[in-house]
C-alpha cells in the first residue's frame, strides 16, 4: 500500500470521527469539489436520481442519509418534490451549508445523526436516498437491515456513489485519477494535497456496487439494479422493499 495512503478505520467510532475531521475540513469547498472529480457529471446523476425518487409521487416522505450539504434534498425541491424531506448527517459544518442552502423551503429539515443509529420508527419513508454515503457504514448488512426496516412496504433505496469498475487495469487508472485529481485539488482548495484522500483510501475498503447489491439481497430488497457511470467508477444502486 502507498505509504501516505492511511488505512480507512474498521472500527465504527474511529471512522466516524474520522469522516467528521475530514469533512470539517472540506465543507466550505465542498460543492466545487464534487462537481470537479466528476468530470461535472454528478449534478446530472443527482438528478436523475432525484427524479426517481420523484416518481414514487410528490408528496411522499423522503430521507436524505449522508446529506452533506443537501444537493438530493434542493434537486427533489426544484423538480417539484412537495412532501416531507429529512436529512441527516453527522458533520455539523455540513449541516450548516445545508440549512443555509434550504432556508426558504417549506418541510425540508435537518438532523444531525449517525448513520449507526438511524433514529427512525419502522415504515417512515417512502423513499431513502443517499449520495456518496456508503463507504461510511462500517458494517453495511445491518445498515441495509436498518433502511430496510425504515421504509415503506414498497419504499425504495437509491444510492448514488463512487464504484470499483470490474476491469482491474481500469479499476487501477480510476484509482490513480481519483488520487492524482484529488491531490491537485486538495492542494488548490485547501493548501494540502492529502486533503482528499480518503477518497481513495474509503473505496480500498469498499466491496463495490457488484457486492452491494448481493448484499442488499441478502438483506431482503427487492428489485435490485445498479446502473454504472464511467465504467463503472461510480454506479447509481436502486432496492426497494417488498
Ligand atoms: C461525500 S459526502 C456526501 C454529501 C451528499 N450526500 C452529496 O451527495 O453530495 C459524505 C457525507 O457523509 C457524512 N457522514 C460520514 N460518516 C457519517 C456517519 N457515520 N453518520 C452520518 N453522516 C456521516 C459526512 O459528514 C458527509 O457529509
Amino acid at each position: 500500500m502507498t505509504p501516505w495512503i492511511k488505512r480507512w478505520p474498521e472500527d465504527a467510532t474511529e471512522r466516524a470521527r474520522y469522516a467528521e475531521s475530514i469533512f470539517h475540513r472540506v465543507a466550505p469547498r465542498y460543492d466545487v469539489l464534487t462537481r470537479a472529480l466528476s468530470f461535472g457529471q454528478d449534478g446530472r446523476w443527482k438528478s436523475r436520481l432525484a427524479q426517481e425518487a420523484l416518481r414514487a409521487g410528490e408528496h411522499t416522505r423522503v430521507l436524505d442519509l449522508a446529506t452533506g450539504t443537501a444537493a438530493l434534498p434542493m434537486l427533489l425541491r426544484r423538480l417539484g418534490h412537495r412532501g416531507p424531506i429529512v436529512g441527516l448527517d453527522r458533520s455539523r459544518d455540513m449541516l450548516v451549508r445545508a440549512r443555509i442552502k434550504c432556508s426558504g423551503m417549506n418541510g425540508v429539515t435537518f438532523l444531525r445523526g449517525d448513520l449507526g443509529r438511524l433514529p427512525f420508527a419502522s415504515d417512515s419513508f417512502d423513499t431513502v436516498t443517499m449520495g456518496y454515503g456508503l463507504r461510511y457504514p462500517p458494517d453495511l448488512p445491518s445498515f441495509l437491515d436498518r433502511v430496510l426496516r425504515i421504509l415503506r412496504p414498497r419504499g425504495q433505496f437509491l444510492s448514488l456513489d463512487f464504484g470499483l469498475p470490474e476491469s482491474a487495469s481500469y479499476r487501477s487508472l480510476g484509482m490513480g485519477y481519483l488520487f492524482l485529481a484529488g491531490s491537485f485539488w486538495g492542494l488548490a482548495l485547501h493548501g494540502r494535497p492529502g486533503t482528499y484522500h480518503h477518497i481513495v483510501e474509503s473505496l480500498r475498503a469498499y466491496p463495490g456496487q457488484r457486492v452491494l447489491a448481493a448484499v442488499m439481497n441478502a438483506a431482503g430488497f427487492a428489485d435490485i439494479s445498479v446502473e454504472e457511470h464511467l465504467g463503472g467508477m461510480a454506479a447509481t444502486i436502486r432496492g426497494r422493499k417488498s
